[in-house]
Parts: C-alpha cells; sequence; structure tokens
C-alpha cells in the first residue's frame, strides 16, 4: 500500500482556493467576464509571488456570486479531496466573499455550501466543517462584521473562526474582539501566522488570540524558545509544505522544517491550503513527505490521528473520523 492510498484528515482548505481553474473560467464565460489575465497559457492559475497570489485569487473569486455558484464549487472541491482519499475536511469560507458580511445573503451562501457538503457526505463518505474567515487586509472592522455572521451562524456546521490573508497588513491584537466574539459563540480559533512573518507573529497570535491551532506557523522554528512553548502548550500546527514551496517560504522540500518541529515535540498536521494553485493534492503531499523525509504508514496514521483530535468537530463526528483513520482488522 502507497501511502498516498490512507484515509486522511485536511484541517486547512480555502474553499475558493480549492477552485479548479477550468472551473472558474467556465464560470468567466457563462458570466461575459474576462478573466485571461489570470491564467497561464496551460491553463492554470497565473501569478508571480504570495501578494499577487492574494490579487489573482480575489479575482478568481469574483465570479463567485451567487448561493448556486458555491453549492457548484464545494461540489468540485469535495470530490477532488475524497478522490484523495481525505474523509474529514475543514474549510476556510468567508462571509466578505460571500454575501459582502450581509447577515441574511451569508445565511443563504451558507446553506448551499451546507447542501453541497451533504450531497457529498452521501456520496462519496467526506465530512465537512466550515471555519469562518476574516480577511486580515481587509482589516479589523470588517473583521467584527464576518465575526458577527460567525457568531450567528456557530453551530454544529461552522465550527471555527480564523484569519487569513495578507499577514504582512496590520497587527493581530487589532482583531482580539472579533475572535473573543467567536470564542464566546463557541467557535474553535486558529489564526494564520509564521508563514510571511517570523517567530513574533506567530507569538502574537497566540498572546492577542488565544488559537489552538495555527495556520502554517512554520517559522516558528527560526525560535527555539517559542518551539517549546507549541510543544508544551499543544498548539497544533497546520502545515502545507507544498504551498510554502511554491510560494517561496523555502526554497525546495528538504529546506523544509515540518520534520524538526515534528522532531522537537510539535503536533504537526498536512493540508493543501488552495491546491490547484499549488499543483498539488492531498497525495501528492504525502509522496513528497514520504519521499523527502522517509515517512512510513505509521508516521502517517498519527499526524492524522492528531489532525483528528485537533479538528473542529463534536466529539461523536471526532469519534467516528478516528475509527475511520484506523487500518481495517
Ligand atoms: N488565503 C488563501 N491562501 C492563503 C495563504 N496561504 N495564506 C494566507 N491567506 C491565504
Ligand atoms: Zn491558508
Amino acid at each position: 500500500m502507497s501511502v498516498a492510498d490512507l484515509p486522511k484528515v485536511e484541517l486547512h482548505l480555502h474553499l475558493e482556493g480549492g477552485a479548479p481553474p477550468a472551473f472558474i473560467r467556465g464560470l468567466a464565460a457563462e458570466k461575459d467576464e474576462d478573466l485571461s489575465r489570470i491564467f497561464n497559457a496551460d491553463g492554470s492559475y497565473a501569478y508571480r509571488d504570495f501578494w499577487h497570489f492574494l490579487e489573482v485569487y480575489e479575482a478568481a473569486t469574483s465570479v463567485l456570486r451567487t448561493p448556486e455558484d458555491y453549492h457548484r464549487l464545494t461540489l468540485a472541491v469535495l470530490e477532488e479531496s475524497a478522490a484523495n482519499g481525505v474523509v474529514y475536511s475543514e474549510t476556510f469560507l468567508s462571509p466578505d466573499f460571500c454575501g459582502g458580511r450581509d447577515l441574511g445573503a451569508w445565511r443563504e451562501y451558507l446553506a448551499a455550501i451546507r447542501e453541497a457538503a451533504d450531497i457529498a457526505e452521501r456520496t462519496d463518505g467526506i465530512v465537512l466543517r466550515g471555519i469562518v474567515t476574516p480577511i486580515r487586509h481587509f482589516g479589523p472592522d470588517k473583521a467584527r462584521e464576518t465575526a458577527r455572521c460567525a457568531a450567528e451562524t456557530a453551530g454544529d456546521w461552522v465550527t471555527g473562526f480564523g484569519v487569513a490573508g495578507d499577514e504582512k497588513s496590520g497587527e493581530l491584537q487589532d482583531f482580539a474582539y472579533a475572535f473573543d466574539m467567536a470564542r464566546e459563540a463557541g467557535l474553535g480559533i486558529t489564526a494564520h501566522a509564521g508563514e510571511w512573518r517570523g517567530p513574533d507573529e506567530v507569538r502574537a497570535a497566540l498572546d492577542a488570540l488565544r488559537p489552538s491551532r495555527i495556520g502554517h506557523g512554520v517559522r516558528a522554528v527560526e525560535d527555539d524558545r517559542l518551539v517549546d512553548r507549541l510543544a508544551e502548550d499543544g498548539i497544533v500546527l497546520e502545515v502545507c509544505p507544498g504551498s510554502n514551496v511554491v510560494l517561496g517560504v523555502y526554497p525546495d522540500w528538504p529546506s523544509h522544517p515540518i520534520e524538526s518541529l515534528r522532531k522537537r515535540g510539535v503536533t504537526v498536521t498536512v493540508s493543501t491550503d488552495d491546491p490547484p494553485f499549488f499543483h498539488t493534492s492531498m497525495r501528492r503531499e504525502y509522496d513528497r513527505l514520504a519521499e523527502t523525509f522517509g515517512w512510513e504508514e505509521d508516521d502517517f496514521r498519527q499526524i492524522n490521528r492528531d489532525a483528528a483530535r485537533a479538528a473542529f468537530c463534536d466529539a461523536e463526528t471526532r469519534k467516528a473520523v478516528l475509527e475511520r483513520l484506523e487500518p481495517p482488522t
């Protein structure tokens, strides 16, 4: 058995970032929108660096205009995840893109996304939960509106809250109010940090937002005391190695710190972030990790158990996911 065939848990996937380029091209054509600037000649997404990637991401998202568009997107993304052996996934979703932070519109988008997730669960057995996501470079005021949407819809399906976007924009302390609202509504907390800024930003996320998980967090490796703190406090990193390599956080796979973080006792998990943008998939991430670091079946099974334990879902769902991760007896 190849490690790529194992059942998987993915905790860090941006819904729009999972859109196959052909899907976005098709929607653009239906809406008579010229989006040719965001595609290479071979049909893949075209961007120069992370900040240009964010612009291209938002341009692609601009043709997702109705709940029905998000219903179709969710089906397309989950079909791909299920084909990669993912049994449980959490996706970042943003009221900024789904109805402009209007609560009534957000509820409609959410209903369409959940309906698609229910279909995928029935047909492919994949379970999805949503993490509501303020976009950091849209600023803390919009993040509060986003937190209100999150708090009003928190429950069995919207189960998390986590900031994404340009890590170099603004300071995380300014988002603390929004995160407090989300926490009070019972949501699990995560935050992108330590991807484009160094260890100080991971520390700022821990101090200001009190997350149980960090999106990326990999640059914590530059500070031994912070690595110890992550290990001692059981903070779980949502690591996306292929994303980091393609975007140039690290020059190549052997330079990626996922193995050194793990060896030093930090709980790491593996995700794709925005798979078609980064020419990756969960199967591909597993193959590259096995090739680069010699990880074997037991390593991946442990990582998936850790991911399931860190998932923002109820106990019954977690138990069912953990059972699906074990080898058949
Ligand atoms: N939005 C989509 N992908 C992202 C990433 N890797 N970092 C921050 N924001 C994102
Ligand atoms: Zn991300």
